[in-house]
């Protein structure tokens, strides 16, 4: 059966990610979350990575229909290894997050990459007209708009990259550097998370003789011109408060007055964990010996077990959780509870509400929406702190937090000494004014505000 047509101008709206959810649940999480919202109003199709098989064949298995419908294309278990495992994970996840020593290069991987990119343009090619409009996301599809317009895909195509740009020096570490301009000129905009990502890429632009600066920010590069803008994500606030308000209250057998901190991450090394648990037993250290007992829960579900960065962090992270225990704990009081499986968005939502300061300080972050989310659920009345770091993109919109360097731990440590102590009106006003920014710019206003600029360009 032909896909739906529904109204993005007069076409449909085509979104590619690498996951996609395989049931008609809707799913939790940021970008299949967003992406789920933004075709819920708009309609269209969602094209993602199925399964890892023996064959993969070309073209699009179709996985469900509703508001809008869902295929997938196929990859095999190589492909997973190369594509997914490699190339996205071993050399663009750590490059793009500042860590170019974390690079595992290897020319194959690159290989699958490209291959799977090839086949996800074969397979929008196959059911493109020519009015609908094609949103990519992510850092898994960085040459598919390239291959389209070889295909003679003349659509407006964007992508939103989650994650943060890489510097002109860090992007040296790339052995596909030269091309990486190209890639990107391949699209009609270019959608970053924050005005620092947007000057990083235009800076790396600036190196590209082929590439020329025109008013308004545009870049004309072989006949092409195309936009880098910042669009920063944000969340559905006011159903996460929702959610947040009606979640029962977790029982954390603390004591009344016990504050808790809490942090919530994949396990991942841009997370800053290892530095966030160091900085929480600085403070346990120099904390008044009157005050009371605060307990620190963080939560981080794995993730890329098969990636040797990931497991050499959760190896570390688990030395450092058990040596502050070691050094803290009491018969009646653990100070540090590291929970390593996955917990229910509800229950979630109902921590955040309970928990007196959340600690989101990664040394690197697309935006990092636990920030948005912590502030969406908090009681106006008497909310908890926001401690953010300056690396995480959230910080450009949130500086009513607690902005905090995770690299500096002294100044870390005296940071949730001060979110412990804040006194009501503070918390109030910091929390008053990070609300208004999460509401305003929700994930509504993120999606809209992409699709309008995208459908305004001439194709
Ligand atoms: O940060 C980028 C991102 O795509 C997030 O949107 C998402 O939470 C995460 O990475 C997913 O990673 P993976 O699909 O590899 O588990």
């Amino acid at each position: 059966a032909p896909f739906s047509d529904s109204p993005v101008g007069t076409g449909r709206l085509i979104v590619v990610s690498n996951r996609i959810p395989k049931s008609n649940e809707v799913p939790a999480g940021g970008l299949v979350n967003a992406m789920h919202e933004a075709l819920t109003g708009a309609g269209g199709l969602w094209i993602g990575a199925a399964d890892p098989s023996e064959q993969a064949l070309d073209g699009l298995t179709r996985i469900g229909s509703g508001d809008y419908d869902r295929a997938t294309f196929a990859i095999t278990e190589a492909e997973h290894i190369g594509y997914y495992l490699g190339y996205s994970n071993s050399v663009l996840w750590p490059l793009f997050h500042h860590r170019p020593d974390l690079l595992d290069i290897s020319e194959s991987e690159f290989e699958a990459y490209a291959a799977v990119n090839r086949r996800v343009a074969r397979a929008i090619a196959s059911t493109v007209k020519p009015d609908d409009l094609i949103w990519i996301q992510d850092y898994h599809f960085l040459m598919v708009a390239q291959e389209l317009r070889a295909l003679g895909i003349a659509n407006r195509i964007g992508l939103f990259l989650h994650i943060p740009f890489p510097n002109p020096t860090d992007v040296m570490a790339l052995p596909q550097v030269a091309a990486l301009s190209s890639w990107l000129a391949a699209h009609d905009i270019v959608g970053l998370q924050t005005m620092r990502d947007v000057t990083s890429a235009n800076e790396v632009l600036r190196h590209d003789p082929k590439a020329q600066v025109l008013r308004g920010g545009k870049w004309l590069r072989e006949n092409r011109t195309f936009s880098v803008l910042s669009f920063p994500i944000g969340i559905d606030a006011e159903k996460f408060a929702k959610t947040a308000e009606a979640a029962r209250k977790p029982d954390l057998q603390l004591a009344d007055d016990a504050p808790l901190l809490i942090g919530v991450d994949r396990l991942d090394y841009s997370k800053g964990l290892v530095q966030r648990f160091e900085a929480f037993d600085d403070y346990l250290s120099r904390r008044a010996k009157g005050d009371p007992r605060p307990t620190f829960l963080q939560i981080a579900p794995p993730s890329r077990e098969d990636v040797a960065a990931y497991q050499e962090i959760r190896e570390e992270l688990e030395r450092t959780a058990g040596s502050i225990n070691g050094a803290h704990a009491d018969l009646d009081w653990t100070p540090l509870r590291y929970v390593r499986r996955h917990v229910d968005r509800d229950l979630i939502a109902g921590l955040y509400r309970r928990a007196d300061a959340a600690l989101v300080t990664p040394l690197a972050d697309g935006m990092n929406i636990v920030a948005k989310e912590f502030v969406a659920a908090q009681d106006a009345e008497d909310p908890g702190v926001l401690i953010l770091s300056h690396f995480a993109g959230a910080a450009e919109q949130m500086d009513a937090a607690l902005l905090i360097n995770p690299f500096d731990k002294r100044s870390f440590s005296d940071a949730i000494d001060r979110a412990i102590h804040m006194p009501l009106e503070e918390r109030r006003e910091r929390h008053q004014t990070l609300r208004e920014g999460v509401f305003e710019k929700d994930i509504r206003w993120w999606t809209d505000s992409f699709l309008a600029r995208l459908s305004q360009v001439r194709p």
